[in-house]
């Protein structure tokens, strides 16, 4: 009865207002947990992608298929080092021609979702670069034209992209030499490669054994930390003609202090006003990608 006196004499617009206010704050509370949920869901999805990051993804292939499977990637890598140099320089100019040879040579097998696009280019064994193929030829021709004499790559792992680099840009320059810089020596076949390549090889070293060091270019694919790509840049990177960065777009070193996302993006802005920077990405996720600062020196 009261409630019916109430609602006869309280002002109509009065109540509308009220009964409005009340549905919008109700909505806004589920809008809210629904937000809720969706956060948790993010947070849980990248957590299970950093454990994955962590896992070896081959681990349940038994050694002896992994043993087979390198044996044989390695001697593809042998045949198809020794046919780009018996390659003409007209002929590894030619993006196409470069392409068939990275897949002839072929990328390291390590199950990444990502390199689904990839699967004619991928080793059985984890031999070969940690690149995407495309991205690697539109750096090597992007090399090919500066012709450079000397190469610094940082962070070499088992020498799969090293090997190619090399084989490729020596035929380019006479006085061609690579210099590999690693903490630990898991350089793979380096007998056999280093006695048909301008390789030489400083492991265990860092950056810091070359501060100050002038190279045509330098490839820093070492410590994604933020700081730890820092730290090479600063050390050598800075001082060549050109360098690059690899996983310029990899999310997945966020957590180290920012990674390598937030220290290319702000070497980038830092140096877009003094140098040619340039960008490789092929993926459309936030995944691998090839920096370049070209110092056109
Ligand atoms: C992602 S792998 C390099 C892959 C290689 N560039 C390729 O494309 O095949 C990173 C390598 O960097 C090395 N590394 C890590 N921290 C380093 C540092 N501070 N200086 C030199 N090498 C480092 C690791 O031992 C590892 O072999």
């Amino acid at each position: 009865m009261s409630y019916t006196s109430f609602t006869q004499n309280f002002p109509k617009f009065l109540l509308v207002f009220f009964r409005d206010q009340n549905t919008t704050f109700k909505k806004l509370i589920n809008y809210y947990k629904h937000l809720k949920l969706e956060y948790e869901n993010v947070k849980n999805s990248y957590r299970k992608f950093d454990l994955e990051a962590l896992k070896d993804t081959t681990e349940h292939i038994p050694n002896v298929i992994k043993t087979k499977a390198l044996e044989h990637d390695l001697h593809k890598g042998r045949v198809v080092i020794e046919s780009i140099l018996s390659s003409t320089t007209e002929q590894l100019a030619n993006r196409n021609f470069l392409l068939e040879k990275i897949k002839a040579y072929g990328c390291a097998y390590q199950g990444w979702d990502l390199y689904s696009p990839y699967q004619q280019y991928l080793n059985a064994s984890d031999y070969g670069p940690l690149q995407i193929p495309t991205e690697l030829v539109d750096f090597l021709i992007y090399c090919i034209h500066k012709k450079p004499a000397s190469f610094l790559e940082i962070g070499v792992m088992y020498g799969g992209f090293s090997v190619l680099c090399c084989a490729v840009l020596s035929k380019f320059n006479t006085n061609f030499k690579y210099t590999c810089v690693d903490i630990e020596d898991n350089f793979r076949d380096w007998e056999y490669f280093s006695s048909i390549l301008p390789l030489e090889k400083a492991i265990p070293a860092t950056s810091a054994d070359f501060i100050g060091s002038e190279f045509d270019v330098v490839y820093i694919d070492a410590d994604h930390s933020y700081h730890g790509m820092k730290n090479d840049f600063f050390n050598v990177g800075r001082y060549a003609k050109f360098c690059a960065f690899h996983d310029i777009n990899a999310a997945e070193y966020d957590h180290l202090d920012g990674g390598t996302r937030r220290c290319w993006n702000e070497l980038k802005l830092s140096y877009c006003q003094s140098a040619s920077i340039l960008e490789i990405s092929h993926i459309a996720e936030e995944w691998m990608g090839i920096g370049i600062i070209d110092f056109n020196k």
